[in-house]
C-alpha cells in the first residue's frame, strides 16, 4: 500500500495541464467517488491497527498534495487567460469609473458652502416632528389650511405626530436652543400629500436660512439674498422681491432671480417675464421670536427657505420633478463630479 501511495505522490507532483478538462479529469481521477484516495481508505480500513499509524501520515499528505496541485493549476490557468497584456508593464492603467454625486446632494452642497462663507452654520432635525415645531411656535393659526390632512401627512393625532411639510421646523428647534446671535442653514428633506407630476413630488428638499441678532434688518436679508443669487447663478444674477405673506415671517416676499437661460429677456422658461422664483423670505415675526423664547424687543431677524429641487432645475435645466427619484443612470451620469459640489 505504501508503494501505491508513492506512486500517486509522484503522478501528483509531475501533473501539468493545459486546459480547465484536463483538470478536471485528474480531480476526478482522484478525489471522485470511485477515486484513487478513496480506494486507499477503503484499504485502509481493513490494515490492522498497528500499521495505521504509519500509513495515515502519508495518505493525509497526498490529499493535501493533490489540492493544492488543482488549486495551483487553475491559478496558473486563469492569469493565462488574461492574456499576454498582464505581463505589458507598459500598458496604461484601467480607469475605475468614478461614481456622481446625486444632483440634490450636488446643489445642496453647493448651498451651504455658500452660506457657510457668509458665516452660517449647518443644523438639522427631525423628519418626523410634532405639532409646535412645524405649525404652532411657527404662528399658524389653528385653522391654517396647510395643518389639513390634504397637504400634511399624519403620523398620529392628537397629540399630533406629523412628517415635517417644511424645514422651518428646524428653526424653532434652533431657537429654543441657542442663544443669539444665530446664523444657520437647515437642509432636510420635507413631506407634502401631492399627487406627483412633473412639477409636484410628496417628497422633496428644503435649505431653511435663519439669521437673528441685535438691529439685523431687511436690507441685511436683500443683500444676503443678492450675494446667494450672484454665487448660484452668476455674477450678472439679479434679485428682486414680490411682497408675500407666511404665518412666521412679517413683513414677507417672495424672491425671484433673472433668467439665467434668456438673461432676463423673457423666453419659456421664465414664461417671458425674465424672472423666475427661487424662495420665500421675511422679517421673523415676533410672535416666533417670542414661542421660542427670546426677547423680541431687543433682537430682530430674517428667514428664507427654498427648495433644493427647483434650484437644480434652474440651473441645470431639468424639466421633470420625477427625474430625482427614479434612480435612472442615463440621467445622474450626466452630473459627474466635475461639477463640483
Ligand atoms: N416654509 C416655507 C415653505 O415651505 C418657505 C419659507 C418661506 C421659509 C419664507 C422661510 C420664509 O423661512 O421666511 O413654503
Amino acid at each position: 500500500m505504501i508503494d501505491k501511495i508513492r506512486q500517486l505522490t509522484e503522478q501528483t507532483q509531475a501533473f501539468t495541464a493545459k486546459s480547465a478538462a484536463e483538470i478536471e479529469e485528474f480531480r476526478i481521477r482522484m478525489l471522485g467517488k470511485k477515486g484513487e484516495l478513496n480506494a486507499l481508505m477503503e484499504q485502509f480500513k481493513q490494515v490492522p491497527p498497528e500499521q495505521k499509524k504509519t500509513l495515515g501520515g502519508p495518505i493525509n499528505a497526498l490529499k493535501n498534495a493533490i489540492q493544492e496541485k488543482l488549486a495551483t493549476l487553475k491559478a496558473g490557468l486563469e492569469s493565462a487567460e488574461q492574456g499576454p497584456q498582464s505581463d505589458d508593464l507598459s500598458r496604461p492603467g484601467s480607469n475605475d469609473r468614478l461614481g456622481a454625486r446625486h444632483p440634490i446632494s450636488l446643489v445642496k452642497n453647493q448651498i451651504e458652502a455658500i452660506f457657510k462663507r457668509l458665516g452660517y452654520t449647518v443644523a438639522e432635525g427631525p423628519e418626523i416632528e410634532d405639532d409646535w415645531h412645524v405649525f404652532s411656535a411657527l404662528n399658524f393659526p389653528p385653522e391654517h389650511p396647510a395643518r389639513d390632512m390634504q397637504d400634511t401627512f399624519f403620523i398620529e393625532k392628537n397629540p399630533d405626530i406629523l412628517l415635517r411639510t417644511h424645514t422651518s421646523s428646524i428653526q424653532v428647534r434652533v431657537m429654543e436652543s441657542q442663544k443669539p446671535p444665530i446664523r444657520v442653514i437647515c437642509p432636510g428633506r420635507v413631506f407634502r400629500n401631492e399627487a406627483i407630476s412633473a412639477r409636484a413630488h410628496c417628497i422633496f428638499h428644503q435649505v431653511e436660512g435663519l439669521y437673528i441678532d441685535e438691529n439685523v434688518s431687511f436690507a441685511d436679508l436683500k443683500q444676503s439674498i443678492l450675494y446667494f443669487a450672484k454665487e448660484m447663478f452668476g455674477e450678472k444674477a439679479d434679485i428682486r422681491l414680490r411682497p408675500s405673506y407666511f404665518p412666521f415671517t412679517e413683513p414677507s416676499a417672495e424672491v425671484d432671480v433673472s433668467c439665467n437661460l434668456c438673461g432676463g429677456k423673457g423666453c419659456n422658461v421664465c414664461k417671458g417675464t425674465g424672472w423666475l422664483e427661487i424662495m420665500g423670505c421675511g422679517m421673523v415675526d415676533p410672535n416666533v421670536l417670542e414661542a421660542c423664547g427670546i426677547d423680541s424687543k431687543k433682537y430682530t431677524g430674517f428667514a428664507f427657505g427654498m427648495g433644493i429641487e427647483r434650484i437644480t432645475m434652474l440651473k441645470y435645466g431639468v424639466r421633470d420633478l420625477r427625474l430625482y427619484f427614479e434612480n435612472d443612470l442615463r440621467f445622474l451620469g450626466q452630473f459627474d463630479s466635475a461639477i463640483g459640489g
